[in-house]
Parts: structure tokens; C-alpha cells; sequence
């Protein structure tokens, strides 16, 4: 029976009728859809609709719902459910008989729909907050093994500055753990739920939202009916966290490719992560990382399509809110199923070391440093970073590098160039010169991934309550 049939004369066109259901996506909302049931029923219960027998029948009824669907896939292949409530209720009745169409009394799809995407999004969030623990966790691991080796630091893709490894690794975590904590903060207003909003104005019976919220784990009630059935906000809010961390895992594939390139030579492409050519027999692309890349446009796709949904929509509930549920799973799934391979990715990838030191030592990357040996002689500062100019015009004539030049020379520069000028042009000198929380100074990369493993203890800790 359809839950909506009584006022119909005719029959709905079989085209219509496939094309209008949603089951096909959001059965996976079944899990959700019982838990929730069950608070209504329990709060029908306590208001007096139900009585205790009906209520363990009905209880018993979606439990078994619930074991069916694990033990038996066939289960969820229904052609008449229009969507995962009518399925709910379908079964029910099937199981227990009549008594199963008293669960909907006084409730509405349109704020079981809200609440059933409540809870998947907490769930995923989760889910997620774990796996970028996992993540965190082992950059930092791989940022611990860089500390004894220096790269260059890019500006304008040019050659800047060198930094240690480990000081490059540990920006990622930060952008990563930035993720972690803005999901978190959208969880707040995932956790409210909508139960007792009915269809648009309210129940129609007087249910005890508090109980039925506090029963599925929220930390409170939505304060409006018409918003709660019509809000979004939380799946945008979602995929819009997850279309940021999608563009920060984009700049890391898009930066590991360019290490692994052969002009670089910095990564050492992992071959478990990595595919042949079927026709160059030498090649060994980084497919991992080229789809982590193109999968961020899929995912900011799936944040544009539910923001275009949403916009200009009358309240309250209207169909369209039903096509705000596939680019949420989608945005969701392709994010979860990237970020364990991207860890994974992580623990296997090796640093050409010797490389990275190489590039470090050249190119003038220790020219700011340069300027400050003049500036810490009282040169000011600006005739300084000219002075080290002049001397980077001379070494590129020469082909050669500032610490070549012959102190006489330097002197005919400026006169405040002395012997131990070389020293500070040292890689471990200009490293050491960096010396201030969140620099590249070693002792400053090594109590940065101390306090990094703080941060990452309790999402780690929290991971495993959830587990
Ligand atoms: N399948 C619907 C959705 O996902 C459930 C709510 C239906 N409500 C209604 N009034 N037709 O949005």
C-alpha cells in the first residue's frame, strides 16, 4: 500500500512512478530511518498511542528490519518502495501485521528525511574525523623522519628558502587537522534533531521531542518546525568542509606529482600506488595522486549542485530537498574511500634524500640569510638585500654561487663582509636563522611535531570511542 493512496482516482504513470523514487539511493539511510523509528515509537508510547504491547511489537519489527537487511542483501531489492520510510513501513506490516501502520501517527517523511540525514552525517563526520587522525598521524611520523634533511621552499615556484623536510610534511597536517576541526564544528549543528516537527507546522500529537532527541544522541531540538523540515544547511555546511579538505588533499597530489617528476626527483613514487604505460615501457605514473586531484572537482561539484538545489526553494519541504541526498553520499563516500589510500600512499612513499639536500644548497636560497649577516653588522636593511643583489648579479654571470666568490670581492660590495660571512651561508646556518615558532629552525620543526602529536592525540582517542 502507498502511504499516500486514499485521494487518488487514478493510477500514477509507471514512468513517473520509477523515476519519483528514491529508495534506489537512500536505503542506505535504513539504519538511520530505524533508530529513528524506534524514538518515535517509544515516544507514542509514552503519550499514550501506543500501548507496551504494540510497542515491543513495533520494536521487534524494526529489529528485525534491521538483521534482515545485514543477513540478506535480496532484502533491500524492493520495486514498489518508494523510499526507505515507505520501505520501513511496508516490512513492518509484513511482520507484525496492521499494527505496524500506528508508527506513523503524528510524524511526517519530511522530518524523518531530515533526521535520518542528521545522523548519517554525524555518523560520516565521525568516520571521517578518524581518518584524518590516522592521516595526521602518519605525515607526522614521515615529518619526524625529515628532520635531518633540508629542500627548497617555493615561492612562485621559484626557489625561496630552504626548509627541513619534516617542516614541509607538517604544513600539510596543519591544513589537514584545520579539516578535522572545522567537521567538528559543523557537527554542532548536525546534532539537533528534527523528530515532532511533523510535516511543516508540528506533530499532531503532543510527543516529547526531548526524549526522542536525547534517545538518538543529539545534544538538542530543532527550535522550528517549517526549518526543520526545510533545512539543508547542515549537508551543505558538510560537503562544503569536505570540498576544502578535497582542496587540500588536491594541492598535495598536484605537489607530490611535480616532486615525482624527473626534474625534480624529490618522491619516489610508490609502485603499489603507481600504474605502468601500456605503451612506454619506462614509465611509472602517480595515478593515486592524479585521481586524488580530479576526485576534488567531482567533490566541489557535488557542493555547487546542493547549494543550486537549495537556492530559491519556498519553504517548507519541497521534492527537490530529495536530490540534496546523492551529492551528499557521493561527496561523502569519495572522500572516505580516498583518505585511507592517501595515508596509505603516505607510509609507502620514499624521499629521494639526497636529492632534496642537493637542491637545497643552490640557487641563492641562502641570499635572505646573506643580507642578514650584513643587517646583524648594522647595514640597513634595504642596502643590504641590495648589497647580496649585487653579489647574486656577479655569481650569475659566473655560473656559480654566492659562497664562491672571494672575500676581497665581497669587500669591494660592502666593507662590512668579513671572514665568518661564509659561515652563515651555510645550509645549516640559513636553517638555523629561522629560528622562531613555526620556522624551519630544526630545534623549532622537532618541538613543532611535539606540539602536532598533541594535537592529534585526542582525535585519535576520540576515533576510538566512536570505533
Ligand atoms: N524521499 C523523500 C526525500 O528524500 C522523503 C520525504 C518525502 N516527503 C514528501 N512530502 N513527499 O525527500
Amino acid at each position: 500500500m502507498k502511504m499516500w493512496s486514499g485521494r487518488f482516482r487514478q493510477s500514477l504513470d509507471p514512468d513517473f512512478e520509477r523515476w519519483q523514487r528514491s529508495f534506489s539511493f537512500d536505503r542506505r539511510l535504513l539504519k538511520c530511518e530505524l533508530l529513528a523509528s524506534s524514538a518515535h515509537a517509544r515516544a507514542l508510547k509514552a503519550a499514550g498511542v501506543l500501548s507496551s504491547d504494540e510497542l515491543i511489537g513495533i520494536l521487534q519489527g524494526l529489529k528485525q528490519i534491521a538483521e534482515k537487511a545485514a543477513g540478506e542483501p535480496a532484502f533491500l531489492q524492493d520495486d514498489e518502495a518508494e523510499d526507505v520510510h515507505h520501505f520501513v513501513e511496508k516490512q513492518l506490516v509484513t511482520l507484525i501485521g496492521e499494527a505496524g501502520y500506528k508508527l506513523h501517527s503524528g510524524r511526517s517523511r519530511n522530518e524523518q528525511i531530515a533526521t535520518d540525514l542528521r545522523l548519517y552525517v554525524r555518523a560520516t563526520i565521525d568516520q571521517l574525523r578518524q581518518e584524518l587522525a590516522e592521516l595526521c598521524s602518519v605525515l607526522t611520523d614521515r615529518a619526524e623522519q625529515g628532520t635531518d634533511t633540508a629542500m627548497p621552499a617555493y615561492t612562485h615556484l621559484q626557489k625561496a628558502e630552504p626548509v627541513l623536510v619534516g617542516h614541509w610534511l607538517l604544513a600539510y597536517v596543519e591544513m589537514f587537522l584545520r579539516d578535522a576541526e572545522r567537521l567538528a564544528d559543523c557537527r554542532k549543528r548536525v546534532n539537533v534533531c528534527p523528530l515532532g516537527s511533523g510535516a511543516v507546522a508540528g506533530a499532531t500529537l503532543s510527543l516529547d521531542r526531548e526524549s526522542m532527541a536525547d534517545g538518538l544522541g543529539f545534544e538538542g531540538i530543532t527550535a522550528n518546525s517549517i526549518d526543520a523540515t526545510s533545512d539543508r544547511d547542515f549537508a551543505l555546511e558538510f560537503v562544503g568542509a569536505l570540498s576544502l579538505l578535497a582542496l587540500h588533499l588536491s594541492r598535495w597530489a598536484e605537489e607530490m606529482i611535480l616532486f615525482s617528476s624527473q626534474e625534480y626527483g624529490f618522491v619516489i613514487l610508490p609502485e603499489a600506488y603507481s600504474t605502468g604505460s601500456s605503451a612506454m615501457p619506462q614509465k611509472k605514473n602517480p595515478d593515486l595522486l592524479e585521481l586524488v586531484r580530479g576526485k576534488s572537482g567531482r567533490i566541489i561539484g557535488n557542493a555547487t549542485a546542493l547549494m543550486v538545489t537549495v537556492k530559491g526553494l519556498p519553504l517548507a519541504y519541497n521534492k527537490d530537498l530529495q536530490e540534496t541526498q546523492e551529492p551528499l553520499f557521493d561527496a561523502s563516500d569519495t572522500i572516505l574511500q580516498m583518505l585511507p589510500l592517501v595515508t596509505g600512499w603516505m607510509k609507502a612513499v620514499e624521499f629521494n634524500k639526497e636529492r632534496m639536500q642537493q637542491a637545497a644548497m643552490s640557487g641563492f636560497m641562502n641570499a635572505w640569510a646573506a643580507a642578514t649577516y650584513l643587517v646583524d653588522r648594522g647595514v640597513a636593511s634595504r642596502l643590504a638585500h641590495e648589497r647580496i643583489g649585487k653579489a647574486v648579479q656577479i655569481c650569475i654571470e659566473r655560473s656559480c654561487e654566492l659562497q664562491d666568490l672571494p672575500l676581497e670581492e665581497l669587500q669591494s660590495i660592502s666593507p662590512a663582509f668579513a671572514a665568518d660571512f661564509y659561515d652563515s651561508l651555510k645550509l645549516s646556518s640559513v636553517l638555523a636563522v629561522h629560528d622562531v615558532v613555526g620556522g624551519t629552525a630544526p630545534s623549532r620543526v622537532r618541538s613543532a611535531i611535539q606540539v602536532t602529536r598533541k594535537k592529534i592525540e585526542p582525535l585519535r582517542e576520540e576515533a576510538h570511542a566512536h570505533a
